[in-house]
């Protein structure tokens, strides 16, 4: 076989189109811009629908395409209509980035797993790992059409190096690498690449206090590369796996945290 040496593309992503949930703030805010600078249009939904059409907006007014949607990913229907509005407006979907999550935004109790309350972590899994299923059965039909599609699932570096609290978060974050496996064996066959990013702790909060500066900075001297991970850190690598670079990588589980777990 011959390698041909060809110039990069200037834009990965070129008229392809996204779908990001949770992109009202944090770490999906930053794929959704960094994703229009790669050439994509992107929908973002985030269950703040006002953040969600912010950070559209701002997109529009430095000319790129984006449109903004309240969308509670545990609910089917609405992870439905996110796909036929997505169909509606750009005429196909080409990545899913299901980012959307409790974490920060909606707060989680930090106690013994003795200590958690039922509702809690019967809500966590509900977002975390059955509002994943309900995009994925909402979009992956779409793709199949085209035969064509790229997802990318967020679990946690917390998974393979626990802080010893919040079991419901870290179960339901173990849970994604199990699905995004399955999902990538189940429809490989369409093309349909499926992996999964696993984020470091990362400084993701819009204006956070000294306390949480302070608490981001704490696995800092754990990792080779000594110093805070930011938003902008993980996008790259959520370009990579929607881009044609990753046309023949699936089922993988990219962790992105400065080099603190090596596995
Ligand atoms: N920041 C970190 O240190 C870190 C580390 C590891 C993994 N992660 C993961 O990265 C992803 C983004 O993290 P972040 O720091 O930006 O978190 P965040 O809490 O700031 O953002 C999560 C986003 O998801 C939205 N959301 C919550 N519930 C939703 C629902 N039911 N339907 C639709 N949208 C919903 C929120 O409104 C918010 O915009 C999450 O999956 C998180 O678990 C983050």
């Amino acid at each position: 076989m011959q390698f041909e040496i060809s110039p990069l593309p200037a834009q990965r992503l070129k008229d392809r189109v996204a779908i990001i949930t949770g992109g009202a703030h944090g770490i999906g805010k930053a794929y959704a811009h960094r994703f229009v600078a790669e050439g994509a249009k992107v929908v973002i939904a985030d269950i703040d629908g006002e953040g969600a059409e912010q950070v559209a907006q701002e997109i529009r007014a430095a000319g790129g395409q984006a449109i903004g949607l309240m969308v509670d990913i545990s609910k089917l229907a609405l992870c439905q209509q996110m796909a036929q509005t997505a169909m509606e407006h750009f005429g196909q979907i080409d990545a899913l980035v299901n980012n959307a999550a409790l974490f920060s935004r909606i707060p989680m109790t930090r106690a013994r797993f003795d200590a958690i309350p039922e509702e809690e972590w019967d809500r966590m899994f509900e977002v975390n790992v059955k509002g994943i299923w309900y995009t994925c059965r909402s979009v992956v039909p779409f793709m199949e059409a085209r035969q064509h599609g790229r997802i990318v699932n967020v679990s946690s570096s917390t998974v393979f190096q626990s802080p010893g609290t919040r079991i419901h978060y870290i179960s339901s974050k173990a849970a994604v690498i199990g699905f995004t496996r399955t999902l990538a064996r189940e429809i490989g066959i369409s093309n349909i690449t499926v992996n999964c990013i696993s984020p470091g702790s990362t400084l993701s909060e819009e204006n956070p206090s000294e306390e949480t500066k302070d608490y981001r900075k704490r696995r800092v001297a754990d990792r080779a590369i000594q110093r805070i991970q930011y938003p902008d850190d993980l996008a790259g690598a959520a370009v990579f796996l929607c881009s044609q670079d990753s046309a023949f990588i699936s089922g993988q589980n990219l962790i992105i945290d400065g080099g603190q777990v090596m596995i």
